[in-house]
């Protein structure tokens, strides 16, 4: 039952043991506040440092790289889109985002990940909106990859924890 290797965790996404925690970043890769603040500052200097080495990151897509002072091993940077009322391939760049981040978990055989609510907070896209489209790709992906362990779904507010438990209640509903 791959709905049972989904968990929500409420909490700091750095503090995470897992084999690579995504990081909410811009195009740059080169750091910025929320998530991409947070993990910048728990990794340490270096992290920077292989990130100007990728040449950035264009919305949608993800590139990994070491994870440094953090207790993960690898840190996946993905560019989430900035919502601009839903008409503007938004829903489409987010799934791309999800996808892009296990498309490299299947290339370095990585198998617990931790992601944060991408594009949910400055880059403002609707928690429930981005809640669905989170479950349904992770389950997707969990359906294509059975040597995937852990998907780790981080809550840093009570609205996201709330949108998650929504959108995990209809998966587990249209799947029984
Ligand atoms: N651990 C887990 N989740 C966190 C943490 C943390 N330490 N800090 C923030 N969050 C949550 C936010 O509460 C939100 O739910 O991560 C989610 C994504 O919010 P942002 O970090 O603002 O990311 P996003 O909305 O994708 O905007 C990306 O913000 O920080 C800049 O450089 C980043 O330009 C990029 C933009």
């Amino acid at each position: 039952m791959t709905q049972a290797k989904i968990e929500l965790f409420e909490g700091d996404i750095t503090t995470l043991k897992v084999d690579a925690i995504v990081n909410a970043a811009n195009e740059s890769l080169l750091g910025g506040g929320g998530v991409d603040g947070a993990i910048h500052r728990v990794a340490g200097p270096d992290l920077l440092v292989e990130c100007r080495g990728l040449g950035g990151c264009v919305t949608g897509d993800a590139k990994i790289t070491g994870g440094y002072h953090l207790p993960a091993r690898h840190v996946i940077h993905t560019v989430g889109p900035i919502w601009r009322g839903g008409e503007n391939n938004e829903a489409e760049l987010l799934e791309s985002c999800y996808r892009s981040c296990f498309v490299l978990v299947r290339e370095y055989d990585l198998k617990t990940i931790a992601f944060p609510a991408i594009s949910t907070g400055v880059y403002g896209f609707p928690k429930q909106g981005a809640a669905k489209i989170a479950v349904r790709e992770i389950e997707k992906a969990l359906a294509d990859n059975p040597a995937l362990e852990r998907v780790i779904l981080v809550c840093f507010n009570a609205e996201t924890k709330e949108a998650y438990r929504e959108a995990l209640g209809d998966w587990v509903s249209s799947s029984a």
